[in-house]
């Protein structure tokens, strides 16, 4: 019960990655709320967390809507009666060779991984400060940090959200915030299937796979979770301005 008495806001948490953590952040004791544009699964999602016995709700939202990121952080300020965490997952990629990379997919992607995130700080930092700080956690990828071809709108939106994190760790730290990124490697989701075909299908994937990541294979959601819990913890207390690579090796 690492996250008992915690209260956190995960968005984008309806499936993949962010619902392997409303798993793990209920089975650790936290009281939860969901939000995503994925509503049935995220109703999904908030049952999986009640089951574990604490308090779940979800919210709609579009992380690429203002309001709606707004309105998200201000329901569960109310209905957990404040914010320790905010654990924003939301994420697109698109894949494409750059001579023919349409303008609106760039901005599809950044619409959604970098834009979402700022709305995610500038709503959710007051609410943090207002529990007298907590932990904001962005959602990365090795890719910010060293891309892919085909990759390249993908890559560069990741590392906006690295460049924001340390920045932003930067300026709530006197409010008692810290502010991290996690940095996934291959995990196994839908997610990439975009990445994968770009590639040539699922046997060049898992070539490539077992090449680059020294664990030679993908991750699960599951094993990402709990750096989201510790982050979320008062065992990471001392840890801010970070990229946490849960990656098999792949960064080295
Ligand atoms: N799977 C991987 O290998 C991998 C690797 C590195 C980083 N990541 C990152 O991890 C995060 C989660 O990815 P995943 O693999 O779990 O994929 P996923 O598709 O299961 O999760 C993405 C979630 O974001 C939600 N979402 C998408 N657009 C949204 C919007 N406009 N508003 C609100 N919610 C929205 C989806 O409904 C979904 O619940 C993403 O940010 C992704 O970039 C994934």
């Amino acid at each position: 019960m690492r996250l008992s008495g915690k209260r956190a806001l995960l968005i984008g948490a309806a499936t993949g990655i962010g619902r392997a953590c409303v798993e793990d952040f209920a089975r650790n004791g936290a009281s939860l709320v969901i939000a995503d544009i994925n509503e049935a699964a995220m109703a999904e999602a908030v049952e999986l967390a009640r089951a574990q016995g604490v308090v779940a709700h979800g919210i709609a939202c579009d992380v690429g809507d203002e309001a709606s990121v707004r309105d998200a952080v201000a329901f569960a300020e109310k209905q957990l009666g404040g914010l320790d965490t905010l654990a924003f997952f939301a994420g697109l990629m698109r894949t494409g060779a750059i001579d023919t990379f349409e303008a609106a997919t760039w901005d599809a992607i950044f619409n959604v991984n970098a834009r979402g995130t700022f709305f995610a700080a500038k709503y959710g930092a007051a609410a943090l400060r207002r529990a007298g700080g907590g932990s904001f956690i962005t959602t990365s990828s090795l890719a910010g940090l060293r891309g892919a071809p085909g990759m390249t709108a993908y890559a560069a939106a990741k590392g906006a959200v690295i460049a924001f994190t340390t920045a932003l760790a930067q300026e709530l730290a006197p409010s008692n915030i810290r502010v991290n990124s996690v940095l996934p490697g291959w995990i196994d989701t839908p997610f990439n299937n975009p990445a994968i075909d770009h590639m040539g299908g699922a046997r060049a994937h898992g070539e490539i796979v077992q090449r680059i990541v020294p664990l030679g294979r993908q991750g699960t959601p599951a094993e990402v979770a709990p750096m989201y819990t510790f982050l979320a913890s008062e065992e990471s207390r001392y840890i801010t301005a970070k990229s946490m690579m849960v990656d098999g090796g792949m960064a080295h």
